[in-house]
């Protein structure tokens, strides 16, 4: 529900659909969901390095740089978390709109938000993509030490030990990180695009 009143939607007279020929590419949300330490970053820096180098036009949104700005605000209680993921959600719709291939990396453990981004988005502008890696896999990797700290109560309400992660139902695609190589998992990704015709 807005707040304003009064306001009108005005239409630029740019379409998507000529950003998208004019960029030689479609423009969609690439929606990386997964635990802590699954992957979402190093895949969506890794992917966009290469889709970069061969043309196409994206940016990248993630959890831990959001926070720092735009989202500084929220912290991780259900409420918040939802709330973040809304916001990412109309940035990554405005940036589709932009005709940008949009990478996001964000937990994103609720189902139900994620299917919001989902509903805003058009049909095949939304591709989930499960980041699949087991809890006891992250922790042994635990990159930024947060593990440790959660099972020693220091962070309270952390992602699959204290606090939730709903798998997503029917995602587009799902990498496993636990047993594909980094290299392997983007090229999963570049021939899904290609497949379907967001980039050639
Ligand atoms: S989300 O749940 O709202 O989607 P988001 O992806 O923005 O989370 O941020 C997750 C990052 O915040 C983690 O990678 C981690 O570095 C950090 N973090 C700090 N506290 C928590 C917490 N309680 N649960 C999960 N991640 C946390």
């Amino acid at each position: 529900m807005s707040e304003s009143t009064n306001i009108v939607w005005h239409e630029s007279t740019v379409t998507k659909e000529e950003r998208a020929n004019l960029n030689h590419h479609k423009s969609a949300v690439l929606w990386f969901t997964g635990l802590s330490g699954s992957g979402k970053s190093t895949l969506s820096v890794a992917l966009e390095k290469e889709l970069h180098a061969i043309g196409v036009h994206t940016y990248r949104l993630d959890g831990d740089n959001v926070r720092h700005g735009l989202n500084k605000n929220l912290g991780f209680s259900p409420e918040d978390r939802t709330e973040n993921i809304r916001r990412i959600g109309e940035v990554a719709n405005l940036m589709v709109d932009a005709g940008l291939l949009t990478l996001t990396a964000f937990i994103s453990p609720y189902r139900e938000d994620r299917d919001k981004v989902r509903e805003l988005l058009d049909k095949d502008e939304f591709l989930e993509i499960y980041v699949k890696c087991s809890l006891e896999a992250c922790e042994d990797r635990d990159p930024k030490g947060l593990y440790k700290k959660a099972r020693a109560g220091e962070i309270k309400s952390f992602t699959g030990i204290d606090a939730p992660y709903e798998e997503p139902d029917n995602p587009e695609l799902i990498v496993d990180t636990e047993n594909q190589s980094l290299e392997e998992s983007v090229q999963v990704i570049v021939k899904y695009l290609k497949e379907k015709g967001y980039i050639s």
